[in-house]
Parts: C-alpha cells; sequence; structure tokens
C-alpha cells in the first residue's frame, strides 16, 4: 500500500501522517494477545515504570516472536516507510510502548533523530518511525502529542542530561539503579528532553496537536519532529508498536560504547515486504464443538 502523492507531501510538510485503520480489529487483536505472554517473560529488553512492576516497553520483540516480525514486513508499513525513505529500508529499532491504564508515565518533549546521531552513529535522519496502535488512541489515554512542522528546525542539539537529578529522577535511579546507561532513553526521565522555552516557542511558531485515532492505524512520523506525551491516568491501555526503518545507505558508523543490539540492530538486511494477509495465517484455530 503505498502514499498518494498528496500523502507524502502532507508527511513532508507536517512530518506525520496518520493512516486510519489499516489492520482489522481480528488482525489487532493477534497482535494484542501476543503482549501478555512477551510481558510476563524475564528479560533485558523489558523497561519497567517508575514503580517498579508496570511495563512501560518491550524492546527487539521482531527477533523472538512471528506475529511481531510479521507486522515488520507487512507491506501496508514496509511501502509507505520505502517511500518516505527514498530507498530500501531494514528495521533500525523495534519498541512496544505500552502505557498500561492508570500507571503508563510520560515521554518527555524530544526528538529522536538525536539519540540515534550521538548514541549511535547514524549519519543522516533517512529514517522514519511508524507507530501501529494496538488500542485505541484518544483524549484521555495520553495521546502523542506533536508539534507539526517542527522536523524543520531539525536536529536541536541539546545537551545529554544525567538521570540523577531532582526528585523523580532520584526515583528513577532507585529503580533502575543496577542498569546500563542506555536505559535513560527509555525511561520517563529522557537523556536528551528539550526544555520549556524551547518547547514555548515552538508551539508559539508551530502550534500543537495531539494525535488521535482507531486501532489499527499507523502513524509515520519525521525522526527530527519534536513529540512527547502524558501519563495515563484513564482506564483504557494505550499499546503502541513502534517500528523504525532505517535506510539501506544509512548504516551507523561505529561508535564507542555501541547499544545492544535488541535496542538498535545490527541486522541491515533490507526488508521484503509480505503479501497483505500476512497477520492471519496467526488466526487461532476456531475449536471444534462434538
Ligand atoms: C516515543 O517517543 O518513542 C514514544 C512516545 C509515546 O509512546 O508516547
Ligand atoms: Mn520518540
Amino acid at each position: 500500500m503505498y502514499l498518494t502523492k498528496e500523502q507524502l507531501e502532507t508527511y513532508k510538510s507536517q512530518g506525520f501522517i496518520l493512516l486510519e485503520k489499516c489492520f482489522s480489529s481480528a488482525e489487532v487483536e493477534i497482535m494484542k494477545a501476543e503482549l501478555s505472554v512477551l510481558s510476563a517473560e524475564k528479560s533485558p529488553k523489558k523497561i519497567l515504570e517508575k514503580d517498579g512492576k508496570t511495563v512501560r516497553s518491550l524492546h527487539g520483540s521482531h527477533t523472538n516472536n512471528d506475529v511481531f516480525n510479521c507486522l515488520t514486513r507487512h507491506p501496508f508499513i514496509v511501502e509507505p516507510a520505502m517511500q518516505i525513505v527514498g530507498t530500501q529500508v531494514y528495521v533500525y529499532q523495534f519498541k512496544i510502548n505500552i502505557k498500561a491504564a492508570f500507571s503508563g508515565d510520560i515521554w518527555k518533549w524530544h526528538q529522536d533523530y538525536i539519540y540515534w546521531r550521538k548514541e549511535d552513529g547514524m549519519p543522516k535522519p533517512q529514517v522514519v518511525n511508524a507507530m501501529c496502535l494496538l488500542d485505541d488512541m484518544n483524549e484521555f489515554n495520553g495521546p502523542l502529542f506533536v508539534i507539526p512542522g517542527s522536523h524543520k528546525e531539525e536536529m536541536i542539539d541539546v545537551m545529554a542530561h544525567s538521570s540523577i537529578v531532582g526528585t523523580a529522577a532520584t526515583t528513577t535511579s532507585n529503580i533502575y539503579g543496577d542498569t546500563p546507561t542506555w536505559i535513560s532513553s527509555f525511561s520517563a526521565n529522557l537523556k536528551y528532553s528539550l526544555n520549556q522555552n524551547l518547547i514555548t516557542d515552538l508551539v508559539s511558531n508551530y502550534g500543537i496537536t495531539s494525535i488521535k485515532g482507531a486501532a489499527g492505524s499507523v502513524l509515520f512520523f519525521d525522526s527530527n519532529i519534536v513529540h512527547a506525551s502524558t501519563n495515563n491516568i484513564s482506564p483504557f491501555g494505550r499499546s503502541t508498536a513502534i517500528i523504525t526503518y532505517n535506510s539501506i545507505e544509512n548504516i551507523p558508523l561505529s561508535v564507542i560504547n555501541p547499544r545492544p543490539d535488541f535496542l538498535v540492530s545490527q541486522n541491515y538486511q533490507a526488508v521484503t515486504p509480505l503479501v497483505s494477509d500476512a497477520l492471519s495465517q496467526f488466526s487461532r484455530a476456531i475449536p471444534v464443538l462434538y
């Protein structure tokens, strides 16, 4: 499924585009059924919220889960990704953000590319995020906030800040005390977050919007768009699978402390799109009643 010329222009000018209902309710259910299994696993690929028990994110599940592997190769996602990036693509990063009902925490204002540039040595922002909504995302459950057009500012070169300052950070450092430094890119206390003055200026220049859509919709967004989300105090979960596709011509340079493979894939193999009903092979067999 390719984007129309108008859709591609919309993506380029506002830095994002939401494609409604790419996946049916049955396909979404197939994906959601995997979340409880993956969340129960004891694994370094699982990040918890500050409460130390709620699952915040699951990383790299496309390498150990057939359903999510299939999602990363689904034509409704890969074809627009190739169009946007302008070349063949590989899966650079895969994560599921759970944003649980009543306890899912915030994502501070940030751009993504600065992490990939500074932590991973990605040469240029020839890369795109595809966020597949696994629940409805509405005004109540901490939808994604974006500043439309802010990708035109390109990478805003902010200083990394330590996660061991302030009250919330103290809690964070207690919870994540023994974990490696890359955690600060995935906890609620983000390493390259943008300050309030900057956000005030950007919002007054570009405005602000929240992304709302039904489960099964897919949001494509630019790696330099400024985005954030609030915590989820509603009774509605807000899980999403976010696949980052990088150009096969934009392989990261080597860095001194590379992040683990489940965060930044070193499998540079171009993705070949599957058939459009690929997810239906995972539907559970209807039990035979005697
Ligand atoms: C992200 O910035 O990668 C995720 C934001 C969100 O899930 O709200
Ligand atoms: Mn982000």
